[in-house]
């Protein structure tokens, strides 16, 4: 497989920085990754470099997903994903903290490496130590014909393009629809029933235009992120499906512009973070609407209790809050893809407010690719 982009996908095409860009660009990217994938015969996905045949796919007992930085945090979800969708046990660790404590490497376990460049030192290492010793390793990968991509037995391209911003966002959006795309087809595999392979197929097929609308709102969360530009710290909280929205969101947060942040589970609020509570220091609450809408309700109220200020991301406006981006609904399995994309914005905002390096960062560098 090989994918040539065009000269043009390397210009800022009238942006100011590739971070822009790259955001703006993220319902052609979710396009691209769906492209020629669903079937909608047996309500499931071709993927085609995946190198797993059924019987294979059936004797996998559980997924363990490595990567780096936001390569990770879309692990986190994929993880979650391939256990509501497939019902197989599964998660994700930083590959660099694998590769160093001697894993116990099981021959029944899906080995899955997710990286946008294909070049992570720390993630191709995993990947080698994990093939010498035997285990099957699939790739989630951007760059195809990268060093990760060859060395991994199969995989999925995300076709997210050339990103060229040392943080990630696009790419981000494609793996985990990617990560969305692998759970269902390994679903459908097992029980996922036909009723919710369509489901989910439904869903996938609206998240272009909503990211579109998401998209919009820019104007607001510019405003949004002027008012927030001033905290000295940003506490970012979530449960479940919101816990890794959260993190990639406080991650995009510190790399872009500065600001410490920091991301903890809604329910773990009371086992520390609330002695941190203080109008200096905001929170951004990922709000779905789902089972857990009440729990994070109550999360709110806790946090105003103390005088702390909130902004929600949230399927609708959110009393408790002192502001909402309201994102629209999803099913609830694909609902996180989209709820980090308006924090994506509030970072560039915040970091534009600062006057920051919005596409190098201090310190950072695109990729990793040495120890
Ligand atoms: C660096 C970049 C991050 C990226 C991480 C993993 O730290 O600054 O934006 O998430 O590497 O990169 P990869 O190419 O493996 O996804």
């Amino acid at each position: 497989e090989t994918v040539e982009y065009a000269a043009e996908s390397y210009d800022l095409g009238g942006h100011d920085t590739y971070m822009h860009k790259e955001i703006a660009e993220q319902a052609d990217a979710v396009d691209r990754v769906l492209a020629g994938r669903i079937d909608d015969r047996f309500a499931t996905v071709h993927l085609g470099g995946l190198n797993l045949d059924p019987r294979e796919a059936r004797a996998v007992r559980r997924v363990k997903i490595l990567g780096c930085g936001t390569s990770y945090h879309a692990g986190l979800i994929g993880a979650q994903m391939i256990e509501e969708l497939a019902r197989i046990p599964a998660d994700a660790e930083p590959a660099s903290e694998f590769r160093y404590r001697n894993a116990v490497v099981d021959p029944d376990t899906l080995y899955i490496a997710v990286s946008q460049s294909g070049e992570t030192y720390d993630a191709l290492a995993a990947v080698q130590e994990l093939k010498r010793k035997g285990a099957r390793v699939l790739g989630v990968i951007n760059v195809v014909g990268s060093a990760i991509a060859r060395e991994a037995d199969g995989g999925v391209y995300v076709h997210a393009g050339p990103e060229v911003c040392v943080v990630s966002t696009k790419c981000f959006t494609n793996t985990v629809v990617a990560f969305g795309l692998l759970a269902l087809h390994l679903g459908r595999i097992r029980d996922l029933s036909v009723k919710d392979g369509k489901r989910i197929i439904e869903g996938l097929r609206r998240l272009p235009d909503q990211i579109a609308e998401i998209l919009k709102q820019e104007p607001e969360i510019e405003k949004l992120a002027k008012q927030y530009a001033d905290a000295r710290s940003m506490l970012f909280i979530g449960r479940v499906r919101g816990y890794p929205v959260a993190l990639e969101a406080s991650l995009k947060l510190k790399e872009v512009s500065y600001i410490h942040a920091e991301a903890y589970p809604a329910s773990e609020l009371k086992h520390g973070p609330l002695a941190l509570i203080e109008p200096a220091m905001p929170t951004v609450a990922i709000v779905p609407e789902d089972d857990l809408l009440e729990k994070n309700r109550a999360a709110m109220e806790e946090i105003k209790a103390r005088s702390g200020r909130i902004l929600a991301v949230a399927h609708q406006e959110q009393e408790k809050a002192d502001h909402t981006i309201v994102v629209p609904k999803n099913e609830d399995e694909l609902d996180p893809i989209l709820m980090g994309i308006p924090l994506q914005l509030l970072a560039y905002h915040t970091a534009l407010a600062l006057g920051r390096d919005i596409d190098k960062p201090r310190n950072l560098a695109k990729s990793v690719t040495v120890e």
